[in-house]
């Protein structure tokens, strides 16, 4: 699958537009989901958005605020949302290997740019383990009533 939808709010504009040129140059097509400038902006509603994104057209979706808390947070709200905010290479291959994380929230503020691509990388590659894995991802849907 190659196309990502990618959402930020201010705190993670400029990652979102780094994020989107490295991926738009790997041939990644790419849904950007805003903010589109650093003016202020509420991190639940681009997760909404993001979010609705990944369930409506069957994508993987990025976001990314100041800390990744907030708008990961938002996401998991949203239905069939398993969102991982992930700090290093290791937790982003876990993400995608153990949980199959549909959307990956990262920080701007919290980490280089250079780390925050090798994540989105890690990430991308990563595949589901499946499983003994599959029932434990089952029962984390469930607790949304699906
Ligand atoms: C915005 O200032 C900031 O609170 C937001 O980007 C994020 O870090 C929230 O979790």
């Amino acid at each position: 699958m190659n196309r990502i939808v990618i959402g930020c709010d201010h705190g993670g504009f400029e990652y979102k537009e780094m994020i989107k040129e490295y991926l738009l140059e790997k041939d990644y097509e790419i849904i950007d989901a805003g903010c589109y400038d650093k003016s202020s902006v509420d991190y639940p509603d681009v997760a909404l958005k993001v979010a609705n994104t990944v369930n409506e057209e069957n994508v993987r979706g990025i976001i990314i605020c100041g800390t990744g808390i907030g708008i990961s947070i938002s996401a998991n709200k949203c239905h069939g949302i398993r969102a991982a905010l992930c700090l290093n290479e290791y937790m982003a291959k876990m993400a995608r290997n153990h949980n199959d994380s549909n959307v990956l929230a990262l920080g701007q503020r919290v980490m280089g740019i250079g780390l925050a691509l090798s994540i989105v990388d890690t990430w991308l590659e990563a595949t589901f383990d499946g499983g003994r894995h599959e029932n434990r991802v089952h029962k984390m849907m469930k607790m949304e009533g699906e």
